[in-house]
C-alpha cells in the first residue's frame, strides 16, 4: 500500500501526568520524559515527508495549574530549546510559536524569540509550538484585529469572508499549509481541547491510547498508516458516489 503523507499533522501531546503517576512517580516526571519524545517525532516527521508539524505544549486552559508545575513546563521548554535547536537548524526545520506568549515569563520569551530567528530562513519541516495557545482566543482575536482594521479603514465588514479571517489567525503565515490534515491526540483521551479548531475542521482524526511519554516513531508512522486509509471527502459524496448517484435516479425514488 502507498502510503498517502499529510502534509499537516497537529498533536495534542497528552498523559504525560497519568504516565507517571502510574509508575508511582509525580506527574512533573511525566513532562520531563514527555519533552524528550520531541526531538525523535520531529525527525520521524521530517523524514516522512511531513511538511507541517504543530504541537499542543500548553493551553490557555493549562494556566488552571498549579504554579509548580508551570514552572517545571518553562523550564523544559527551555532546555529543549537550548538543546535541539543546532539539531532543527541542521535539519532546516523552521520553527514559529502560536499563542499567547506575551503572558510567558521574559526569558521563557528571550529564547523563544532568539531560536525563532534564528531558524526563520529555513525551508524544510514548518514546525509550530502551541504555547498558552487556545483556539477560541485565537479566533476571538481575530474578530477583535479585523474589527480594527475596519476603523481604521483598511477593511469594510462586508469585505470578512473565510479567506480573509484565516489571515487574522495565529497560524496565517503557514498559508496553505495552515489547514491540519491528520490531528492525533495520544493517552486515550477523545477531544480537541481547544486546538485548532478552525484549522482543523476537515481533519482526520486518530485517538491513540499510548500515553505522550511513550508515543514514538512507530506510532506516528501506525498514524499515518490509518490516515492513509480513509477517503477524504469534504463534504462531497467521495468515490462511492458515482455508482450509486448514477444507477437510481433520485427522481424516481421521489415519485
Ligand atoms: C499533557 O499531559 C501535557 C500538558 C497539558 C502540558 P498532561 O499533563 O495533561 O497529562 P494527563 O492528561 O494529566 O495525564
Ligand atoms: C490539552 O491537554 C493541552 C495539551 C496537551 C497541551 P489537557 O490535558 O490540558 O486537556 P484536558 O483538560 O484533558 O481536556
Ligand atoms: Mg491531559
Amino acid at each position: 500500500m502507498s502510503l498517502n503523507i499529510p502534509k499537516h499533522i497537529a498533536i495534542v501531546m497528552d498523559g504525560n501526568g497519568r504516565w507517571a503517576q502510574r509508575r508511582g512517580h509525580p506527574r512533573v516526571f511525566g513532562h520531563v520524559r514527555g519533552s524528550a519524545r520531541v526531538r525523535s517525532i520531529v525527525k520521524a516527521a521530517d523524514q516522512m515527508g511531513v511538511r507541517a508539524l504543530s504541537l499542543y505544549a500548553f493551553s490557555t486552559e493549562n494556566w488552571s495549574r498549579p504554579e509548580s508545575e508551570r514552572r517545571v513546563l518553562w523550564r523544559l521548554l527551555k532546555k529543549y530549546l537550548m538543546r535541539d535547536a543546532d539539531d532543527l537548524h541542521r535539519q532546516n526545520v523552521r520553527l514559529r510559536v502560536i499563542g499567547e506568549v506575551e503572558r510567558l515569563d521574559a526569558d521563557v520569551q528571550a529564547i523563544l524569540r532568539s531560536v525563532v530567528e534564528r531558524l526563520q530562513n529555513n525551508s524544510g519541516l514548518q514546525l509550530t509550538f502551541a504555547v498558552t495557545y487556545g483556539s477560541r482566543l485565537e479566533l476571538a482575536r481575530a474578530a477583535q484585529l479585523f474589527a480594527l482594521d475596519c476603523e481604521r479603514g483598511i477593511h469594510r465588514p462586508r469585505d470578512m469572508n473565510e479567506a480573509l479571517l484565516e489571515k487574522y489567525l495565529w497560524t496565517s503565515e503557514l498559508g496553505d499549509l495552515a489547514e491540519v490534515d491528520l490531528f492525533i491526540r495520544t493517552s486515550g483521551e477523545h477531544r480537541m481541547s481547544n486546538f485548532l479548531l478552525w484549522q482543523a475542521a476537515y481533519a482526520e482524526c486518530v485517538f491513540i491510547e499510548t500515553c505522550w511519554p511513550d508515543f514514538d516513531a512507530k506510532d506516528l508512522a501506525r498514524a499515518v498508516e490509518e490516515y492513509s486509509k480513509r477517503e477524504r471527502r469534504f463534504g462531497g459524496v467521495g468515490s462511492a458516489g458515482p455508482e450509486f448517484t448514477s444507477a437510481v435516479s433520485g427522481d424516481m425514488l421521489l415519485k
